[in-house]
C-alpha cells in the first residue's frame, strides 16, 4: 500500500491553521475573564478593564511585558496557583495575540462608576489639558489614540500603576517622562481624581 506523503503534510498544516485561528472570544473567556471580567469589563478594582482598547494599545501593552518594560504583579487565582501578565504573554502565540486583540477592540468601554472629588478632579483636568491631554485626548476616552484608556478605569488599578510609575517598576516612554517627572505628589492625586470622575471636568 502506497501512501501520499503531501496529504499528511496538507493535514498537519490544516490542523495548524485551524488551530492557530481559534476565535478571540474563546481565548478571552478562558485566558483572561477570571480577571479582566467578561467582555474585558473587570468588577476587581485591582484589575484594569481592556474592552474597548484599541487592538494596536492591547498588543503594545503586552508587549510591554514580554519586553520587561514593566514589573508583571503576582496574582492569586481562585484554585489557589499563581500567575502573572509576563507569564500569560510567554503562553500565548502571535495569532492568539492578535485575535484577543481585536476581540477586546470589539467590545464598548463602560467606564466605572466612582465616587471621586471634584475640587480634586477639577484641578487634574487643567493639569491633564497641559501636560498628558497631548497624548491620551479627552481625558484618556479616546480608543483611536492608540493608548490604555484611562476615563472611568478602576481607581485602585490606576493609583497603583502611579506608584509604578515613581518607582520604575513601570517605565514609560520619554516623551511621558519628561512632563511625569515635574507633577507634585498633589498633582498626582488630582489628575488621579480626574481620571476616576471619567470626563466630567
Ligand atoms: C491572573 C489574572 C490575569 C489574567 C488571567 C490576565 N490578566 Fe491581564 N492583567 C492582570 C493584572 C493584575 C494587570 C495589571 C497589573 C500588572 O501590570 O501586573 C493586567 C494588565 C493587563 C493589560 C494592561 C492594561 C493597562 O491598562 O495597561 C492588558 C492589555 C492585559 N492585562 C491583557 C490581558 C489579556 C489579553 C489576557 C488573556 C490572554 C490577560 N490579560 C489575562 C491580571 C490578569
Ligand atoms: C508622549 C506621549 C505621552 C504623554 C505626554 C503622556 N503619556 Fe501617559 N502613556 C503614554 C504611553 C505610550 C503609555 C503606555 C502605553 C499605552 O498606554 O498604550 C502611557 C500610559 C499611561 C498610564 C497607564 C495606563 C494603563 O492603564 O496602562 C497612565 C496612568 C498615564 N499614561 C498617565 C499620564 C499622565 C498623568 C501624563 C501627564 C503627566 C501622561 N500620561 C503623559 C504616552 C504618553
Amino acid at each position: 500500500m502506497t501512501t501520499n506523503p503531501y496529504r499528511w503534510i496538507t493535514a498537519a498544516l490544516l490542523s495548524l491553521s485551524v488551530h492557530a485561528s481559534e476565535p478571540g472570544e474563546q481565548i478571552a473567556e478562558r485566558e483572561c475573564a477570571e480577571c479582566h471580567g467578561p467582555g474585558g469589563r473587570s468588577d476587581q478594582s485591582d484589575m484594569p478593564s481592556i474592552g474597548g482598547f484599541s487592538e494596536f494599545a492591547i498588543m503594545d501593552l503586552l508587549d510591554s511585558y514580554r519586553l520587561g518594560f514593566r514589573q508583571a504583579r503576582t496574582v492569586r487565582l481562585q484554585d489557589g496557583s499563581e500567575t502573572d501578565m509576563a507569564k500569560i504573554v510567554d503562553s500565548l502565540s502571535e495569532d492568539d495575540i492578535e485575535a484577543v486583540a481585536l476581540y477586546y477592540a470589539d467590545q464598548e468601554w463602560v467606564p466605572h462608576e466612582q465616587p471621586f472629588d471634584g475640587d480634586l478632579a477639577r484641578r487634574g483636568a487643567r493639569i491633564h489639558s497641559v501636560k498628558c491631554g497631548k497624548c491620551h485626548p479627552r481625558g484618556g476616552s479616546v480608543p483611536e489614540a492608540d493608548h490604555a484608556l484611562l476615563a472611568g478605569q478602576w481607581r485602585d488599578y490606576l493609583a497603583g500603576e502611579f506608584l509604578d510609575f515613581d518607582s520604575g517598576a513601570r517605565r514609560m516612554t520619554d516623551r511621558m517622562k519628561e512632563r511625569y517627572d515635574t507633577l507634585s505628589p498633589a498633582d498626582k492625586s488630582a489628575l488621579l481624581e480626574y481620571y476616576v470622575s471619567a470626563g466630567k471636568y
